[in-house]
């Protein structure tokens, strides 16, 4: 038997210990032995749930017990969780976790003391929720050179724009129905603003690179300036705007960025809606990828992390390193070079802009005063000098082009 430990009981804690539960016999024959929890750690108290003795306040409980072979680190945020998880596997415990900000943040360091200590690090559900994608890009898409990334990777976000472009919901009671459903952030700010995200984009870009890609460089923009006016622009163009993680990588630099992009629905990520995400991937040999699922939520977060401790504790005697090692040089590409393709409203009349762009493509204005139209594909450092020129700029947006 195979004792486990969860440390964080709420949404995706909660989850995990359901689905060890309901699936007990299904998990031991997909383990090879019973998987049962020993402990449950959380500050908080539980003197309701009816099994109140696996809860622990104390740390020291779970490090200091021997039977204990896997511990799910759901608790968020980066301390305890790092000085905890970094404790647990030189103590030789697999640690699995869906904590992004933790990963993002300490991976290379935690991945080495892992491979150290002859245990595992899992975090499939870091990115992606319910998703497989940390396992599908490392082991089935290992032969490739993996080019390009493009992801609907933030379900809260995604679930606010739905609401917004769908139901003509506010951005506030959109927000509210997402926290209400555990999809959000306890500090909802790491969602509209696209750091969670950025946090996602970084771990895939360090794994597909085999570099560690620091999200600190990811130049990042959330969906807090999107307005109804945006959304109904994409929507005359025949394209929704979503909140996309990017990255290109190519001779071992990486491009990479976060922000609100218009999206053709020729593209298979605009039909990605609600809660859902998406990942693209590109790969040299295999081409087009794309995976798609449930972003955040107990369930399908929870899903994710029982996969892993499975995997764990099948995988305990021979562990299975996932990894990217730290770059001894700056491995950033400038995303000012990039050539792009942005959609631009301004104040400015239509001669202004033809004198700065003359194969602007125009499109129907929406608000009176305005003029709305597709630059040709140039440099981004290009287009904003350009636009400089034209001024009384209202909003601008990244197309994507996969
Ligand atoms: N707040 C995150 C999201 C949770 O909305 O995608 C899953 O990482």
């Amino acid at each position: 038997m195979a004792n486990v430990a969860v440390m964080g009981f709420g949404t995706v804690g909660s989850g995990v210990y359901e689905i060890l539960k309901q699936n007990a016999e299904h998990i031991a024959g997909k383990a090879g032995e019973e998987v049962k929890v020993k402990y449950i750690l959380d500050i908080r108290d539980f003197d309701d749930h009816p099994e109140k003795q696996l809860f622990t306040k104390n740390f020291a409980d779970i490090a200091g017990d021997a039977s204990v072979s896997t511990v799910v680190e759901v608790m968020g945020g980066l301390h305890p969780a790092y000085e905890y998880t970094k404790e647990l596997l030189e103590n030789g415990k697999s640690v699995i976790t869906s904590n992004k900000e933790l990963v993002a943040t300490h991976g290379t360091e935690l991945l080495e003391i892992a491979e150290k200590h002859n245990t595992n690090y899992f975090f499939e559900a870091s990115v992606g929720g319910g998703i497989p994608i940390i396992r599908p890009m490392h082991q089935c898409l290992a032969a490739n050179e993996i080019e390009k990334i493009a992801g609907i990777l933030n379900g809260t976000t995604n679930y606010i724009l739905t609401q917004m472009i769908e139901k003509g919901k506010s951005f506030g009671d959109a927000l509210t129905d997402a926290q209400n459903k555990g999809y959000a952030e306890r500090n909802p700010a790491a969602d509209v603003e696209g750091h969670d995200a950025c946090r996602k984009i970084a771990i895939l870009a360090s794994l597909a690179s085999g570099k560690f890609v620091d999200y600190k460089d990811i130049p990042t923009e959330g969906i807090t300036e999107i307005t109804l006016e945006d959304v109904r622009y994409a929507d005359s163009m025949d394209c929704v705007v979503k909140l996309i993680g990017y990255a290109e990588i190519s001779g071992g630099k990486v491009m990479a960025r976060v922000c609100p992009m218009i999206i053709p629905r020729t593209v298979p990520l605009s039909d990605v809606d609600d809660v859902f995400n998406a990942i693209m991937i590109h790969g040299n040999m295999v081409g087009d990828v794309m995976m798609y699922g449930r972003g955040a939520g107990m369930l399908p977060t929870a899903s994710a992390v029982v996969a892993d401790v499975i995997d764990a504790v099948k995988h305990s005697n021979v562990p299975k390193h996932l990894t990217w090692t730290a770059a001894e040089e700056n491995i950033m590409l400038d995303g000012d070079e990039k050539q792009t393709v942005m959609f631009i409203r301004t104040l400015a009349g239509a001669d202004a802009v033809r004198r700065e762009f003359a194969d602007a493509e125009f499109v129907d204005n929406i608000v009176d005063e305005e003029t709305a139209f597709l630059t040709p594909k140039l440099s981004e450092k290009e287009i904003r000098s350009r636009l400089d020129k034209i001024g009384d700029i209202v909003s601008g947006l990244r197309v994507l082009e996969i």
